[in-house]
């Protein structure tokens, strides 16, 4: 068994989109050519030269956490999750990749998505995670801090590069089960 199927999408919030029947999140476990190919395809697609390859992907699938957004029935992968652990803080997942795919976005698919990566990590005993997001991304921003509740706890200067800043931002849990009432 390649994906571990997660959770699916609420059905309600589904017949919103068009063109999709089901959209369920999975944990990938194992691999084969093709689905590798399809993971870096849709990676290369969104963050083009920023993307991995791979070589980079096998081994977050081996020992960190991939979640992929799928709609079974055409086949079609939608988002992409990229996780690993925190080496200083093992409580703490630092959420690597984060995509949906370009038609779909702006119609909170990123916040359904995101919200089950997170009751997934709540799942495994995570306390918290963080990330780090392009101070211009303002849809990203917005996503993280407004509808999730992440804070803002830093910026990092030329981060990725000259001119590269990024904003460092935090989640914990146990807010994000207040604002949620998940548990
Ligand atoms: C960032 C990203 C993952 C968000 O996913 P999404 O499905 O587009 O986001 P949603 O539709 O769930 O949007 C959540 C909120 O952000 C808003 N939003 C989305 N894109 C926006 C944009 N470009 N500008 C402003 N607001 C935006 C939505 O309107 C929604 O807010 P609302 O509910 O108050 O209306 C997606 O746009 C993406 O893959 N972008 C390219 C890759 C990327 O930048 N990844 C993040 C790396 S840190």
């Amino acid at each position: 068994m390649y994906l571990e199927k997660i959770s699916s999408l609420p059905k309600k919030f589904i017949k919103k989109l068009e063109d999709v029947d089901n959209l369920n999140i999975y944990l990938v476990q194992d691999y084969n050519v093709k689905l590798l190919n399809s993971i870096v395809d849709f990676s290369v697609n969104i963050f083009g030269e920023a993307s991995l390859d791979q070589w980079g992907i096998v081994p977050q699938i081996r020992r960190g956490n991939v979640f992929l957004l799928k709609e079974d029935i055409k086949n079609k992968v939608m988002g992409i999750g990229i996780l690993m652990r925190d080496w200083d803080d093992a409580d703490k997942a630092y959420l690597f990749d984060f995509a949906i795919s370009e038609e779909y976005q702006g119609l909170g698919v990123g916040f359904q998505f995101l919200k089950g990566i997170i009751e997934n990590l709540i799942d495994q005993n995570f306390l918290r995670m963080n990330l780090t997001v392009d101070v211009d991304n303002e849809g990203a921003i917005h996503l993280y801090k407004d509808k999730l509740g992440f804070k803002n706890i830093a910026r990092e200067e030329d981060e990725f590069g000259k001119d590269e800043h990024r904003y460092v931002m935090e989640l914990d849990f146990e807010d994000f089960k207040k604002k949620f009432q998940a548990k």
